[in-house]
């Protein structure tokens, strides 16, 4: 099933909305990350940023095909060989990795649908101990420019519960200016 309010709008308006290092310098994705799984590449916005700055791969999966073709495009044009884009429904079918493979499990701008904690247990079971769930979203405290319906996105409080379900610690919360907060949970 596609996430409801999950389409995108033009890439480069897309990618004017983030502050992609700083998003990712404030997550801790850097060269002692090894391989990440990511649901929803998107355009590739944040899956070639971080196959640039690890030392594995980006295992990264969308259910929209042309989102598929774009990121593969991107990743070849730009030589970024590290990215294993493939289409998934991963809410149906989850990631379809090894157990315990991921030093880390992007779940950026789509959490905002019912039931979040069945992905979370989903990426928790990638994940090696020691791994961590990333999560971004949209605030909703503030007017933004972008994303789903306010009711409809999740919370930095609501990470306790996400975590819980899934046996994972909530081991960071952060701002992401200048429309996002993350959170980091951690095996
Ligand atoms: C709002 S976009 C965010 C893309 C990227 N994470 C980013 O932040 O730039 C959500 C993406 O998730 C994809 N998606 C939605 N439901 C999905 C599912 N069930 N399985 C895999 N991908 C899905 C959409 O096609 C879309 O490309």
């Amino acid at each position: 099933m596609k996430v409801p309010e999950s389409g995108m709008p033009e890439e480069a308006y897309w990618e004017s909305l983030f502050d992609i290092p700083l998003i990712l310098d404030r997550l801790k994705i850097d060269r002692a990350v090894e391989h990440v799984a990511e649901l929803g590449c998107g355009y590739g916005t944040f899956t070639l940023p971080v196959a640039r700055r690890i030392q594995g791969v980006v295992f990264t999966f969308d259910i929209e095909p042309p989102m598929i073709a774009r990121t593969i495009a991107r990743a070849a044009d730009e030589g970024v060989y590290n990215v294993n884009a493939m289409l998934r429904d991963v809410l149906a079918t989850g990631f379809g990795l090894e157990a315990g493979c991921c030093d880390a499990v992007l779940l950026f701008n789509i959490l905002h649908f019912p039931k979040p904690e069945d992905l979370v247990h989903k990426a928790a079971e990638v994940l090696r101990p020691g791994g961590r769930v990333l999560a971004i979203h949209w605030r909703s405290d503030l007017t933004t420019p972008r994303g789903p319906p306010l009711h409809l996105r999740p919370k930095p409080s609501d990470a306790e519960q996400w975590a819980k379900a899934a046996g994972l610690r909530v081991t960071a919360t952060m701002d992401l200016p200048p429309w996002h907060f993350g959170v980091a949970l951690t095996r």
